[in-house]
């Protein structure tokens, strides 16, 4: 069967949960999703108004998906990408490559004008965005803090 790639609904993202905990156990992310997690975070994301979300489908499953939110700055309309992942069985099939692909012409015909995301810095997945054409930013970094409840936060 051909792998077919198209818009996905908010019941698609819910069923592509499995696909987060699948494709995020191994390296370089290692990291252990339970379904309910996975479910409840593809739940934030397609109920977030202008979400846009892809899936590559074969014979009604679904393989991989990807998921832009509406990101206004100084610059125009950006997509921001929040998840993109595909069945570890179905890696490295160029499945991957035109998810971002379709993403960005439905996100260009929706008149948004830039797409950017997160991820490591290198190793196959910086690989596999700078194929696809993204740039790494030289002078950000992330930050974050571990949030913990104490007196001085209740003031
Ligand atoms: C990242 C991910 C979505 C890529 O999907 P994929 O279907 O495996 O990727 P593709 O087969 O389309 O590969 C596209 C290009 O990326 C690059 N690439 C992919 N895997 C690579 C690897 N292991 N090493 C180097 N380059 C790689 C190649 O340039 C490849 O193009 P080519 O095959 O024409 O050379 C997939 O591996 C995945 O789901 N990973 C786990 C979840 C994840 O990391 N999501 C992104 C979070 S930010």
């Amino acid at each position: 069967m051909p792998v077919i790639f198209q818009r996905i609904n908010e019941d698609h993202a819910l069923r592509a949960a499995a696909i987060i905990v699948k494709a995020y156990i191994g390296p370089p992310w290692n990291e252990a999703w339970t379904l309910e997690r996975a479910t409840a975070r593809m739940g934030e994301l397609s109920t977030t108004p202008g979400w846009l979300g892809v899936g590559a489908l074969e014979n009604g499953a679904l393989l991989g998906f990807a998921i832009g939110l509406p990101h206004t700055s100084a610059a125009g309309r950006g997509l921001y990408i929040p998840e993109i992942a595909v069945l570890p069985s179905h890696q490295g099939r160029g499945i991957g490559k035109q998810l971002l692909r379709f993403l960005e012409a439905e996100a260009l015909s929706s008149g948004f004008s830039s797409a950017w995301l997160l991820s490591q810095s290198e190793g196959a997945t910086a690989e596999y965005y700078k194929a696809s054409g993204y740039n790494q930013a030289t002078k950000l970094r992330i930050y974050s803090k571990p949030l913990k409840w104490s007196p001085e936060s209740a003031r």
